[in-house]
Order: C-alpha cells, then sequence, then structure tokens
C-alpha cells in the first residue's frame, strides 16, 4: 500500500536507500567478497572470463552502460553495452569466453530474453557464461542463465522504474568488485574501501534525497517547458540519459540527453533561451571539461541546472541554477546523482498534472516485441 505515499513512484524513490541496503546485506557484513554471490558455480566459471557482453532494455540499459565504467576501469575487463531489442537482429561477431548479463526489473521483458538466446546461439561452442542480474526470483531470465544476481528492491509499480535502478547499479558495482578480485586487479586494502563506501551508501542516499525541497522549485520551472538537455560526462552520461528518460516518461516533456562533449557536434544549435539545460556535474576527473562545455551553453543564454556536489564548485548565478549533494561518492557517485534527477521528473509531473505512475501509452513489463 503507499501509506504516507501519494504516488508509487514517490514511494519507491525514498524506499531506495533501504533497499539498496537490502541488496548489499550479504555484502555489507562480510569482510571480503565472494564470486559464490552470484551462484556456486561462479567460483569456477568467473577466472575464464575475458570479456563481457552487457544486454538490456530502457532504464535497465542504463545500468549497464554505467557498469561498462566500472568494470573496465575497476576489472580490466572489455566490455559491450547493447539495447537488446537491437542486439537480438544483429550477427554480430561473438568472441570467446564472454560473460553474457542480462539486467532487467521485470525479469520478463521479451526482447531481453530474446538477445539472451541469441547471444547464447552465436557464443555457441565459445565457452560462455550466462548472468542475469534481476528483481524477479523466478523468471525467464533468472531461469536461463547460469549465474544470477538478485536486486532486492521489492515489487515495483511505479511504470517510470526508480529502486530498481539503484539496485542494478548497486549488484553491478558488486560484480565490478568480484571480477577485479578474481583478475588480481584489486588490493585487499582496496576492497576493504570499497567495502566500506558500499556500506555508506545508503545513508549517503538518505542524505540526497533531504535536497528534496530545493528541486521543488526547478519542477516549477520546467513545467511549462517543451524541451529540456541533459548533459554529462564519462560515467555521468548514462545518468544524463536516466534522467531523460524519467523526464519524457511522466512528464511528456520531450528530452534529450548527450555526452557533452557531443554538444559543438550538433545540438548546441538547439540551445537559446528556452532551453533548460540539466547537467550532471560531480567532482570527477573530467569537471573541467564539463564546465567548458557548459560556458557554451551559457553564451548561447541556455538556462543552467546543475547537479554539482560540494566539492565541484560552480556557484549560482544569472541563468545558473546549482543544487550541490553533500560528497563526491567517487565511483559511486552514479547511484546518487540518480535520485535528484527522479525528484526533479516526479514534482515537474505533478506540476503538470500527468498520471505519475501509469504514464500514457507505456505497459510496466514489455512482454511483447
Ligand atoms: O523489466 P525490465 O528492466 O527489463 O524493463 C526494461 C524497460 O522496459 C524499463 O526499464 C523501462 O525503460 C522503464 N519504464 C523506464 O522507467
Amino acid at each position: 500500500s503507499l501509506g504516507l505515499f501519494d504516488h508509487y513512484m514517490q514511494k519507491e524513490t525514498f524506499e531506495q536507500p533501504e533497499v539498496v541496503a537490502n541488496t548489499l546485506e550479504m555484502v555489507s557484513g562480510a569482510q571480503s567478497i565472494s564470486p559464490q554471490l552470484f551462484g556456486a558455480s561462479a567460483l569456477e566459471l568467473f577466472p575464464k572470463i575475458t570479456n563481457i557482453l552487457i544486454l538490456a532494455c530502457g532504464t535497465s540499459y542504463h545500468a549497464g552502460m554505467v557498469a561498462r565504467y566500472w568494470l573496465e576501469d575497476v576489472a580490466g575487463i572489455p566490455v559491450n553495452v547493447e539495447i537488446a531489442s537491437e542486439y537480438r537482429y544483429r550477427k554480430s561477431v561473438a568472441q570467446s569466453n564472454t560473460l553474457i548479463i542480462t539486467i532487467s526489473q521485470s525479469g520478463e521483458t521479451a526482447d531481453t530474453i530474446a538477445a539472451l538466446q541469441h547471444a547464447k546461439e552465436l557464443h555457441n561452442g565459445l565457452s560462455a557464461v550466462t548472468l542475469s542480474i534481476c528483481n524477479a526470483p523466478e523468471s525467464a531470465l533468472t531461469r536461463q542463465s547460469q549465474l544470477k544476481f538478485l536486486t532486492r528492491a521489492g515489487p515495483e509499480i511505479g511504470v517510470a522504474s526508480t529502486k530498481a535502478f539503484t539496485t542494478q547499479l548497486s549488484s553491478l558495482f558488486v560484480l565490478t568488485l568480484v571480477l577485479a578480485k578474481v583478475n588480481g586487479h584489486l588490493s585487499v586494502a582496496q576492497e576493504a574501501d570499497y567495502l566500506k563506501q558500499l556500506r555508506h551508501l545508503p545513508a549517503a542516499m538518505q542524505q540526497v534525497l533531504l535536497l528534496e525541497d530545493q528541486i521543488k522549485p526547478w519542477a516549477k520551472a520546467f513545467a511549462d517547458k517543451d524541451h529540456a538537455l541533459f548533459l554529462g560526462r564519462g560515467i555521468h552520461w548514462p545518468v544524463a540519459m536516466e534522467g531523460a528518460l524519467k523526464l519524457k516518461e511522466i512528464t511528456y516533456i520531450h528530452a534529450e540527453s548527450y555526452a557533452a562533449g557531443e554538444l559543438k557536434h550538433g545540438p548546441l544549435a538547439l540551445v537559446d533561451e528556452k532551453m533548460p539545460v540539466i547537467a550532471i556535474a560531480p567532482n570527477d576527473g573530467l569537471i573541467e571539461k564539463l564546465k567548458s562545455n557548459l560556458q557554451e551553453v551559457r553564451a548561447r543564454s541556455g538556462e543552467l541546472y546543475i547537479f554539482a556536489d560540494r566539492d565541484t564548485q560552480i556557484e549560482t548565478g544569472e541563468g545558473v541554477h546549482v543544487i550541490n549533494l553533500p560528497d563526491h561518492a567517487g565511483l559511486l557517485s552514479p547511484i546518487l546523482h540518480t535520485l535528484p534527477l527522479q525528484l526533479l521528473s516526479y514534482h515537474t509531473a505533478l506540476e503538470r498534472g500527468t498520471d505519475v505512475d501509469k504514464p500514457r501509452n507505456l505497459a510496466k513489463s514489455v512482454t511483447v516485441e
């Protein structure tokens, strides 16, 4: 039931610290992590993996896009991330020793199931391993995969995916640590440090959700917009993609996302005083690059709405609105930066009076092609 909340999306947004803690339960208590979190046979299967293929749709695809940065950076494994509906019809070239990962809230998305079947056929005889990151314990995807990791988000009722996404990301970070360890890319000290960061994550998420009151006036300003542009760089580019998807899905505002370095290759032509530009701008290694991209936007009178963090050092000013997240969370920053984008979409939808939990034309689980 909804309890004190008005909508499922709102309830599910605020449940995130708790369900992320649940998802990480087996990890948080432990001194070290083990492949067996993904199934008994992972101990024997993971050491053979030399490359990764991630297949998913929509929000789950964005989780895969974030995970690519983690897996390549921390575990040193090459990763391809593919939209399931495209992958299933492409005669791609299969490599050997591939870990094929499907990511899905429902475990019943028709395109993702078909993509997994297609991947199995293409990788036949090439020693592939299949893993499903899924929120439904008994689903087509978990049944058809050798290994599984369950996101313990609980039932997600709102069509817009919120807690499924952040629990997927948490799970994928655990996978990254496990594979890094198997590969000898993770020292004992690094493992202990990442585990500490994961243990702190639910509390850090709670802090970010407290920004809701600062976000509400932004939602008021967005309510009569027709378009919005979301920008991010590096690991925060997929977060921008997710922000744009959420906004269009529940408010029907046309939103696009770009890796900010692409601006001057086309989309900058869209920017004028009527175009709000939302930037995901934590203080990571690309912040100076992003800042110069944002100056290009400001020079064309685009109105900037910046989700920064304490260390970013961008000042609020004429046409520049800034909300600072409390801390810079390093590699876990994408999880925290997702939350204000969910809140921005939610409150903009309320302002516009759209059906938050059941947006037009969409179904919760897309079980047909
Ligand atoms: O159940 P799945 O995770 O496989 O669903 C995939 C997409 O249909 C889903 O994430 C969709 O994009 C969400 N409604 C977005 O909020």
